[in-house]
């Protein structure tokens, strides 16, 4: 299934075909391409270099994988449980030079992982992003301290059959592509 989206002028492929599925199938992703993702995403720009992103990555069937999953809403976990991978991605807050709280770490975070997300795209993988979990569920469970903040659980792998859903996912799988007009957003 593609949701690759009609621009008016030509842009990167993968930026066209991105989106956030929910029917995932779970056939594994090969450790290469999942290292040429992350590799993609090291070469993403932060504030003095500082590349504040720690990833913790699970694999279907590991022990942490369940315990990642028991994390999350139970909305998000009831589709999320089927994809092969998923990624905590936490942003260290203090600046590791001097201490300091390093207000862009989160801007820089999510850049990374919407560098990601295009890379992974050009390989025929999905990522869909989720704010739905328990923060300080994920930080107990995993023991990470004040300097760690967990901002999203990203579900990483192909893609599946929409008809394995539930009628409400599947209406959100299938359903239309909208964004504001460009107008709206420029100043
Ligand atoms: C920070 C963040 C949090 C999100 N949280 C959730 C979530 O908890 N559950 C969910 O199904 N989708 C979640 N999404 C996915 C968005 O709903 C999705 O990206 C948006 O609808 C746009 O769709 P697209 O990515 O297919 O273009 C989240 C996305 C982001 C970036």
């Amino acid at each position: 299934m593609s949701k690759s989206v009609d621009t008016d002028l030509p842009i990167l492929q993968s930026i066209r075909d991105r989106w956030s599925p929910r029917a995932f199938d779970q056939k594994p992703i090969p450790e290469m391409e999942l290292q040429a993702m992350l590799e993609a995403l090291c070469w993403s720009s932060s504030c003095f270099i500082e590349q504040p992103w720690q990833l913790l990555i699970t694999h279907r069937g590991d022990v942490r994988h369940q315990v990642l999953l028991n994390c999350m809403s139970e909305g998000n976990r009831s589709w999320a449980q089927q994809a092969p991978v998923l990624i905590m991605a936490v942003a260290r807050l203090l600046f590791t030079c001097n201490g300091k709280f390093n207000r862009h770490a989160v801007y820089d975070l999510g850049q990374v992982i919407a560098q990601l997300a295009i890379q992974a795209t050009f390989r025929q993988i999905y990522l869909h992003q989720m704010g739905g979990f328990s923060v300080e569920a994920a930080k107990e469970a995993f023991g990470l301290n004040q300097n760690q903040e967990p901002y999203t659980v990203i579900v990483v792998g192909y893609l599946g059959d929409p008809d394995k859903l539930t009628e409400t996912q599947r209406e959100k799988e299938i359903g239309l592509r909208l964004r504001r007009l460009l107008d709206e957003i420029l100043h």
